[in-house]
């Protein structure tokens, strides 16, 4: 049998990670030798809270008890950084039926760029599929309590953030 490691890549802004997205990569690391969160380089098109440094930071400092997770920053196109780094599969969450049809054209996109790097979708545990990092922003920006949502580095950036 071939000997290869079996690498996926969890991209996305993780502006910031939330116990959603931590719930999927916790479910793959159990399925991959090695699980990349990938996380997007911010760009003038798009604006985040948080700099790559820092979502960097999060990301590393939310995952520190799964040893084969390795979050990195990267820029460009997702399959060509996969091909570069010898990564086979695109992990993406889905949460409702909302998240298909944009979710199917990204897939679909990608595997035209490079038919060899497939995209798997895992459903989060049930109790994250209304949340998002953009409804936990709001909800704390205006005092509601998100600790359900978020691991305690991410809550204590967001304090700092927000100067609370
Ligand atoms: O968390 P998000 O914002 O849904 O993540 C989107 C992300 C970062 C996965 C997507 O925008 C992406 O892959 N960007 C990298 C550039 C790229 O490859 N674009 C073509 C995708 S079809």
């Amino acid at each position: 049998m071939e000997n290869k490691l079996n690498i996926a890549i969890y991209p996305g802004s993780f502006d910031p990670i939330t116990n959603g997205h931590l719930d999927i990569i916790s479910r793959s690391s159990k399925l991959f030798d090695k699980v990349i969160i990938g996380i997007s380089k911010s760009s003038n098109s798009k604006d985040y809270l948080f700099s790559d440094e820092e979502r960097l930071q999060l990301a590393s400092n939310s995952t520190k008890h799964i040893d084969n997770v390795e979050p990195i920053v990267f820029d460009g196109l997702l399959v060509d950084f996969a091909l570069k780094n010898n990564i086979n599969v695109i992990i993406r969450g889905l949460r409702a039926f909302s998240d298909f049809e944009s979710e199917f054209q990204m897939s679909l996109m990608n595997r035209k760029l490079n038919s060899e790097i497939t995209t798997i979708f895992m459903m989060p545990h049930e109790k994250y599929t209304h949340i998002s990092s953009s409804i936990v922003k709001e909800v704390f920006s205006l005092e509601g309590d998100i600790s359900d949502y978020v691991s305690d580095p991410v809550l204590k950036a967001l304090n700092l953030k927000y100067e609370k």
